[in-house]
C-alpha cells in the first residue's frame, strides 16, 4: 500500500525536503533567493482529493485530525479516533503517489506512555502506509519525538497555535505576542528539531517570530498564518476549496467556492427530478432493438 521511493522516480522523500532546505540556506547565504524553492503541503482526507492534490503537484499531503471539524463535523479536532484517522490515512495512501504522506496522531494518541504511543504511531504505518506522523507540542515532546525517530518514523512538529490545546489555551489565539510566549515558541522550536523532527509546522504566530524560527531551524518550518517567510505553507484543503461553513481565518486565502458550485449542482438535480426532466431518453437502457446503443456504456462509475 505504500509508494516505494526509487532513485529519480520523482516521489518526495524526508531526506529531499531537508536537502531543499539546507540548499536554500546555502543560496541565501550566496544572495541567491531564486533557488530556493517553497514546500507546498495540503490536507486531504479521503482518495479522490489526495489524488487530485498529488496530480497538481502537492509535496507534502497531510491527513490532518482537522478531518473531525470540516469532513466529520465535530467542532473541534479533540472527539476523532486514532481508528478514523487510519482509515481516512488509507483512503488518502490509495490517491497519493509521488507526495510525502504524513498523518497527524490524535489527541489521545500521544499522551499516555511512551510505548503506547509508538505503538500507535507504528499503526499509521503499517495500516495506512504513512511516511511520517504529526505530533503538536514543543519541548513536552521531546523524549516523544526521540523515540519515534529512533524507531524509524520521521516526525513533524507542530508549535504555536495547537489545536489539540484548545481547552488549555482557552481558545483558538494567536501564540508568541508576548516577550515570554515568543522566547517559549523558540525554545519549543528547539527542542523539537534537536529531538530529531525532520519539519515543524508554525501556526498563528507573528510573521517576525516565524521569520525568526526559519533562520535559526536547520528542518523546513511550514507556517499556517505564520507569514510568508517559512520554508513552506500549510492550508486545510476545504479553506482553500471555499467548502466551509463558517468564517475562516485571515490566512487562509480562498481559491474557489466549490460550496457554490455544490449547492448550485444539486439544486439543479432536485429541480429535474421534481420537473421529471431527468433522466432523459438518451440517459435511459432501452431493450429490444434500441439496446444496441448501450453496448459500450459502463453501468458503474471506474475510478481509474
Ligand atoms: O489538522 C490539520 O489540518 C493541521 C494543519 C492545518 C497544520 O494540523
Amino acid at each position: 500500500m505504500s509508494v516505494v521511493p526509487n532513485q529519480g522516480n520523482g516521489k518526495i522523500t524526508v531526506p529531499e525536503l531537508l536537502q531543499r532546505k539546507s540548499s536554500s540556506a546555502a543560496s541565501s547565504e550566496n544572495s541567491n533567493p531564486a533557488n530556493s524553492k517553497g514546500i507546498v503541503c495540503l490536507t486531504a482526507y479521503d482518495y479522490p482529493t489526495a489524488r487530485l492534490l498529488d496530480e497538481a503537484g502537492v509535496d507534502v499531503i497531510l491527513v490532518g485530525d482537522s478531518l473531525a471539524m470540516v469532513a466529520l463535523g465535530y467542532d473541534s479536532t479533540l472527539p476523532v479516533t486514532l481508528d478514523e484517522m487510519i482509515h481516512h490515512a488509507r483512503a488518502v495512501r490509495r490517491g497519493t503517489k509521488r507526495a510525502l504522506l504524513v498523518a497527524d496522531m490524535p489527541f489521545g494518541s500521544y499522551h499516555s506512555d511512551t510505548a503506547e504511543s509508538l505503538r500507535n504511531a507504528v499503526r499509521f504505518v503499517k495500516e495506512a502506509g504513512v511516511e511520517a506522523v504529526k505530533v503538536e507540542g514543543g519541548e513536552r515532546r521531546l523524549e516523544l519525538i526521540a523515540r519515534l525517530t529512533e524507531a524509524e518514523i520521521p516526525v513533524m512538529g507542530h508549535i504555536g497555535l495547537t489545536p489539540q490545546s484548545v481547552n488549555a489555551l482557552g481558545g483558538y489565539r494567536v501564540q508568541g505576542k508576548t516577550t515570554d510566549g515568543a522566547e517559549q515558541l523558540l525554545r519549543d522550536a528547539r527542542a523539537v528539531e534537536a529531538a530529531g523532527a525532520f519539519a515543524i509546522v508554525l501556526e498563528a504566530v507573528p510573521r517576525e517570530l516565524a521569520a525568526q524560527i526559519t533562520r535559526e531551524l536547520r528542518i523546513p518550518t511550514i507556517g499556517i498564518g505564520a507569514g510568508p517567510d517559512c520554508d513552506g505553507q500549510i492550508l486545510v484543503v476545504h479553506d482553500l476549496l471555499g467548502l466551509t461553513f463558517d468564517q475562516t481565518p485571515k490566512f487562509a486565502r480562498k481559491y474557489a467556492n466549490v460550496g457554490e458550485v455544490i449547492s448550485n449542482a444539486v439544486r439543479g438535480y432536485c429541480q429535474d427530478v421534481r420537473s421529471g426532466t431527468f433522466p432523459s431518453d438518451s440517459e435511459s437502457y432501452h431493450s429490444g432493438s434500441s439496446a444496441k446503443a448501450d453496448k459500450d456504456k459502463p453501468v458503474r462509475i471506474s475510478i481509474c
